[in-house]
């Protein structure tokens, strides 16, 4: 009787192994894809010109800022964000959430007495996925993930 290579464990091992490289390669690129998607610079110029620099201040660490929380180390605040327990929002890396903080604010409301409005929302304008271009919110991102 013919046995079939790939009913042998050892094959189903090796198999599994590529599987595990090539699906690990694929997420890698991914983050890596939608990190380099955006212009840091451009996106610099932007926060300076749109209404995030007249409350975030983007020269010092989190948390300071009474009015809104700093966002000078932002990239690695949002690593640590997303693997709270309390974190309920949908991003998985510190780019998806930088994207979701600006796209939905209330996903995860940063704690500090005055980010919240009295029935609970974030205080952050909420419009500014209608009011900007995929491309200009890409450049916000790849410009707030140079603040580690
Ligand atoms: C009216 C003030 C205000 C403006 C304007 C504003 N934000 Fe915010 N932002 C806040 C507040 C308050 C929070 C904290 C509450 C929350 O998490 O939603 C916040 C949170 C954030 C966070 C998450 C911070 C963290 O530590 O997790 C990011 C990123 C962010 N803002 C980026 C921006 C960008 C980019 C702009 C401009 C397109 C902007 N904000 C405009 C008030 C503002």
């Amino acid at each position: 009787m013919r046995r079939s290579v790939w009913r042998s464990p050892a094959s189903l091992g090796l198999l599994a192994g590529v599987l595990a490289i090539v699906i690990a390669h694929a997420c890698e690129l991914d983050g890596a894809a939608s990190a380099a998607r955006g212009d840091a610079a451009k996106g610099e110029r932007l926060f300076a010109t749109l209404p995030c620099v007249s409350c975030h201040d983007v020269t010092k660490p989190w948390p300071g800022g009474d009015i809104c929380p700093n966002l000078g180390n932002i990239a690695t605040e949002a690593a640590r964000i997303i693997r709270l327990r309390e974190y309920r929002g949908k991003a998985r890396t510190a780019a998806d959430y930088i994207r979701e903080s600006i796209l939905d604010p209330n996903a995860y409301i940063v704690p500090g007495a005055s980010y919240r409005t009295p029935d609970g929302k974030s205080v952050m304008p909420k419009d500014f996925g209608a009011t900007l271009t995929g491309a200009q919110i890409d450049d916000l991102v790849a410009y707030l993930l140079t603040r580690r």
